[in-house]
């Protein structure tokens, strides 16, 4: 459903991507744990294409793009409207009310009526749990409850796969449950999703696999008991010994 060929990213000199193959299959719960400066954000970034990969094929749902290739804007959005991003600081529009922040992309992107939006969302913000929330701004609404929206507003595409970077990181210790019972409850309705999280419970619970990444490149994966409980490589091992002190 999704296939990523010998991916490679650069910000100028530095190559931050250097060649990552990937497959996952549709239901499949991915996540991605690794150093800062890895090269997490940046690979959810291609995928979503916010950053353009120097070289490499990108397939999901049978949209290809080649980024050998010239890339046209329409290449761009097909492949992007596959893809959903939760950012780790959410990302809503202050000015605009939960409701409308989850209407937002289906009315300006994908120009739905309005009436016809509205309705989805109240129910994508009652399944969050945030049906008595629709008319509360950002700054009304807790950092649990703003992601919770962020979720919300990502499903509001109809996304393929919904890619989540760090959702939980910039939350109180109390408000990370919430946010992964929701994670959890879209993963066991069968969405795709590739999570960049270190949250090591979320990751034995939910992963179908888990992937280790250094230095641009995917250094082992495999189901996150054996990775977690008998890592191969000795980089995977460090990385592990770090997050458990
Ligand atoms: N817009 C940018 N311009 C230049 N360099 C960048 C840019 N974004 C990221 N980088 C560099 O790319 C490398 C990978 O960054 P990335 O954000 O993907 O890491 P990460 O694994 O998500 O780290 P963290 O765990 O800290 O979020 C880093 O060396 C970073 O400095
Ligand atoms: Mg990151």
């Amino acid at each position: 459903m999704l296939s990523i060929k010998n991916l490679h990213m650069n910000f100028g000199s530095l190559e931050v991507l250097k060649g990552i193959d990937l497959n996952i299959e549709k239901g499949k719960v991915v996540v991605v744990i690794g150093p800062s400066g890895s090269g997490k954000t940046t690979l959810l970034r291609c995928l979503n294409v916010l950053e353009t990969p120097s070289k490499g094929q990108l397939s999901i749902n049978n949209q290809d793009i080649d980024f050998s290739k010239k890339i046209t804007r329409k290449d761009i959005s097909a492949i992007r409207g596959q893809t959903g991003m939760v950012f780790q600081t959410y990302n809503l529009f202050p000015h605009l009310t939960a409701l409308e922040n989850v209407m937002e992309g289906p009315v300006t992107v994908q120009k739905q009526d309005k009436k016809k939006a509205r309705p989805k969302a109240v129910e994508l913000l009652t399944k969050v749990g945030l049906g008595d929330k629709l008319d509360y701004y950002p700054f009304q609404l807790s950092g649990g409850q703003q992601q919770r929206v962020g979720i919300a507003r990502a499903l509001a595409m109809n996304p393929e796969v919904i890619l989540f970077d760090e959702p939980t990181s910039s939350l109180d210790p109390e408000l990370v449950g919430e946010v992964l019972q929701v994670m959890k409850q879209l993963a066991q309705e069968g969405m795709t999703m590739i999570v960049v999280t270190h949250e090591m419970n979320f990751a034995r619970d939910v992963a179908d696999e888990v992937l280790f990444m250094d230095g641009g490149h995917i250094l082992e994966r495999g189901h996150p008991e054996d990775v977690f409980s008998h890592p191969e490589n000795e980089r995977t091992k460090q990385f592990l010994n770090l997050l458990s002190e």
